[in-house]
């Protein structure tokens, strides 16, 4: 709809105030130059904008203005006003399959430079050490598009006040009261002069401009889209005592900062005054460049008769088709309403009632909890037969109802003695559905494989390849065995259960997806959990077979490493491995208690721990096939790939050519397996995360 962006004539106004007294400071850049601002990172101006971050990941851009100014009257406890004003866009990447993040923050700091800070949810203002601690002197005013757990951030899309710490003191959604006009008749505001609030999409790459102002113990921040005036309201309007965070002069300006997720950070324009509270009105918010994401304009030509006339035919033929789709769909509808019960007759003979479910957990007795997993706990049952059951409670919106039913009925169909038997479900209310699964004696393998597991329960080294050949054996069944390639996308030790023989089975199909095996499959919700995600998934949302491929890979060396994929202070675990094997010391990655048992083959060990680093390889094309995956393990050495080779000289030679390893590091480094911020934030609008680091759909 917009017109090309008009040459851009940016006046600058500089003005130092001399008059009154030297703690004054006022300027206006209406567009910048390298002359006006001291910029760290990879912040950059071009065309006369500050650009803090473009779309490279993981960097930090900072802007401050060039000197320190004076914050508050010296030697005293007395902090000088302030107001300020700037002009921002966020624009996320043009490239679809990247996601949008991590913000900008708005700063008063006490050094130069990006010493001390990190990127990512960090915004570029502190790092892991030092956020919270009150030494910093910092001040900051953060623009937030992620919801940071850690951080107690409110939403992806908020405004907070920051002091010492990304944990804000106070913060809101962003966004505006718009001033009540007068005229509007259908207001029905009797004594209130505004209307209702109207949320802004931060990253939504328009201009938006934000007033900051800091009189008497008091912080106003508003933030309005460019186009409009100043709202009267302010968005966040706080008692704050700036004297202990500021030193006697300070350094001011902007930092900004992306992950693995990546927009583009720009300031356009900037006042600054703590004397002239009406400074901000010099902002030239005219004429400005939009990096808002345009969408195609569906009218174009020039043909513009012709369209009219064209268009009111097609308009006539459209509603007549469209009345026609709208019968059909009715019909298929009504259709489609009767074949549903009738599916569910033929594979849910076990279609259990809630009474049979109450009265088989004791009434949901908190003693028969036996696991709390991502949707919800898991409760152990007898039914009246004598069988014991597990039940687990999914909780799921209604309008998918239909899909997850179509799903869990296709599922119960799925039957493998590696899978974990799904006998039935029940139906209590809208939303909320219990499964039932088969009793699992011997509970779940992240019991049971950990260094700091209890000694009796930890399993030997021939249990351990047993559970991991029978985890192989049912994820084959899974992607080849079936007539629809299912992927089970969270392979991890807690969905791993063993039966009363110590057998593997793979469990949860709760967050598994059907695909037909001729259609590409591929989906946009993330789904997995932190640690076993492959970094495509993170990057594009897109799940594969060899996705799942990589969460048995990390599987495979967790349980012969008896470490979790991601440790506090440690490297993440496959990263670990990989380092190992490069200086030649694959052993020394072994559970010690394992080693200390001894038993087991060193040769035997060595190519299972490859195999592991084969599959968890950060480039899905370089994984293997699960197929392959259980030749190698049953022992059965077959060609690969090139006629002359055998698997095991091929996963050798792959794993341990140093081009692969020069090409892990380069392209992966220190971000080759995604962190929990990472995830979370990736697909953030249709996820919700569970205390258990699973991350659960929610449609
Ligand atoms: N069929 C079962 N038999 C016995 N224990 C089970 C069964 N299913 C789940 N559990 C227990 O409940 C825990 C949580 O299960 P689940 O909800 O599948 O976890 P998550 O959501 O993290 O994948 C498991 O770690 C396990 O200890
Ligand atoms: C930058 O702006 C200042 C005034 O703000 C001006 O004096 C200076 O000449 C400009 N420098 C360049 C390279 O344009
Ligand atoms: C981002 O900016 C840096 C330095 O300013 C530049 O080297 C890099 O090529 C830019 N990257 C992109 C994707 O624009
Ligand atoms: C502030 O205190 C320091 C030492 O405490 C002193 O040197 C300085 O002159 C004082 N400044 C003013 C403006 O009083
Ligand atoms: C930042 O740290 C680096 C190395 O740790 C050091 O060389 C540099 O001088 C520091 N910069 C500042 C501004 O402190
Ligand atoms: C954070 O920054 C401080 C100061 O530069 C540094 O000493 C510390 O090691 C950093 N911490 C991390 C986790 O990077
Ligand atoms: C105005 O308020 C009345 C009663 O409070 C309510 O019924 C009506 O829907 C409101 N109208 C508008 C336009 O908000
Ligand atoms: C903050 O906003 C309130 C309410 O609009 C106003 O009364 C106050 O003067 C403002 N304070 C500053 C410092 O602008
Ligand atoms: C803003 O805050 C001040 C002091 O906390 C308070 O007196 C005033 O009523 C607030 N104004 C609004 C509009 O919330
Ligand atoms: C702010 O805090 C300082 C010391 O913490 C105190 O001396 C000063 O009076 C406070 N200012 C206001 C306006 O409350
Ligand atoms: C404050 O700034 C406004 C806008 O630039 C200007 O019109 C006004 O004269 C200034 N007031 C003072 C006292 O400098």
């Amino acid at each position: 709809m917009k017109k090309q962006p008009k040459p851009l004539f940016f006046i600058l106004l500089f003005i130092i105030l001399f008059s009154q007294s030297v703690l004054s400071v006022d300027f206006v850049f209406n567009g910048f130059n390298s002359t006006n601002l001291l910029l760290y990172g990879i912040a950059n101006i071009d065309s006369r904008i500050l650009t803090l971050t473009n779309e490279t990941s993981f960097v930090v851009g900072r802007a401050l203005y060039r000197s320190k100014i004076p914050t508050k009257t010296p030697n005293s406890s007395h902090a000088l006003p302030f107001s300020t004003s700037f002009i921002f866009s966020m624009a996320p990447s043009r490239n679809k399959d990247t996601l949008p993040g991590h913000g900008l923050v708005f700063i008063f700091t006490p050094n130069t430079g990006i010493n001390g800070t990190s990127s990512s949810q960090h915004l570029g203002l502190f790092n892991l050490t030092n956020n919270g601690n009150p030494k910093n002197h910092v001040f900051g005013v953060e623009f937030d598009v992620f919801a940071n757990q850690e951080f107690d951030d409110i939403d992806d899309n908020h405004v907070g006040i920051d002091i010492n710490s990304l944990k804000s003191e106070s913060s809101h959604t962003a966004g505006y009261w718009p001033d009540n006009i007068k005229s509007s008749s259908n207001s029905n505001n009797s004594n209130g002069d505004e209307q209702a609030f109207k949320v802004v999409k931060l990253n939504s790459g328009k201009n938006y401009q934000v007033w900051i102002d800091y009189a008497d113990s008091v912080i106003n921040v508003t933030i309005a889209p460019v186009e409009s005036k100043r709202p009267k309201r302010p968005l966040l309007n706080v008692s704050l005592n700036l004297s202990d965070v500021f030193e006697d002069e300070m350094y001011v300006g902007f930092t900004s900062s992306t992950g693995r997720l990546v927009e583009s950070h720009r300031i356009l324009a900037w006042s600054f005054s703590n004397s002239n509270f009406s400074l901000s009105e010099s902002l030239i918010t005219t004429g400005l460049p939009s990096f808002a994401i345009r969408r195609t304009p569906f009218y174009k030509h020039r043909s513009f008769i012709a369209g009219v006339t064209l268009g009111s035919f097609f308009s006539l033929v459209f509603i007549g088709l469209f009345s026609l789709f709208l019968i059909k769909r009715e019909r298929r509808r009504a259709r489609d309403r009767a074949e549903m019960e009738d599916w569910e007759f033929e594979y849910w003979p076990h279609k259990m009632t809630f009474q049979e479910i109450d009265a088989a957990t004791k009434g949901f007795l908190e003693e028969n909890v036996i696991g709390v997993g991502g949707n919800g706990k898991v409760y152990k049952g007898v039914l009246s037969g004598g069988t014991e059951i597990a039940v687990k409670r999914v909780s799921h919106e209604n309008d998918g109802m239909r899909e997850f039913l179509a799903e869990i009925s296709s599922l119960g169909r799925l039957k493998h003695r590696s899978l974990v038997g799904l006998k039935g479900w029940c139906k209590k209310e809208k939303g909320t559905f219990m499964l039932i699964y088969d009793y699992m004696e011997n509970g779940s393998l992240d019991k049971r494989v950990y260094y700091d597991c209890d000694e009796s329960k930890m399993l030997s080294y021939e249990d351990r390849i047993r559970i991991l050949k029978d985890v192989a054996s049912a994820l084959l069944y899974l992607h080849e065995g079936w007539e629809a390639k299912v992927l089970h996308r969270d392979i991890k030790a807690s969905n791993v259960l063993l039966d009363k023989d110590m057998n593997g089975r793979l469990g949860d199909f709760g967050l598994a997806r059907m695909h037909g095996h001729s259609q590409v499959a591929s989906t946009t919700r993330v789904v997995g959990t932190v640690g076993y995600l492959a970094p495509e998934v993170v990057r594009s949302g897109r799940a594969s077979t060899k996705t799942d491929v990589f969460g048995f890979g990390v599987l495979i060396l967790e349980v012969m490493c008896g470490r979790r994929p991601i440790e506090e202070g440690k490297p993440p675990l496959v990263d670990w491995v990989w380092q190992l094997m490069v200086q030649g010391e694959l052993l020394a990655a072994v559970d010690a208690r394992l080693r200390a048992s001894g038993g087991f083959d060193e040769e035997e060990v060595e190519k299972v721990l490859h195999l592991g680093l084969l599959c968890s390889y950060p480039h899905p094309d370089s994984r293997p096939t699960i197929r392959q995956v259980v030749k190698v393990l049953e022992g059965k050495n077959e060609p690969f790939e090139s006629e002359t080779e055998d698997m095991e000289a091929y996963l050798l030679a792959k794993v341990k050519s140093r081009d692969m390893w020069a090409n892990y590091a380069q392209n992966f480094g220190n971000a080759s397996h995604p962190t929990f911020d990472d995830i979370r934030q990736s697909h953030y609008s249709s996820m919700s995360l569970s205390w258990t680091n699973t991350i659960v759909e929610g449609r």
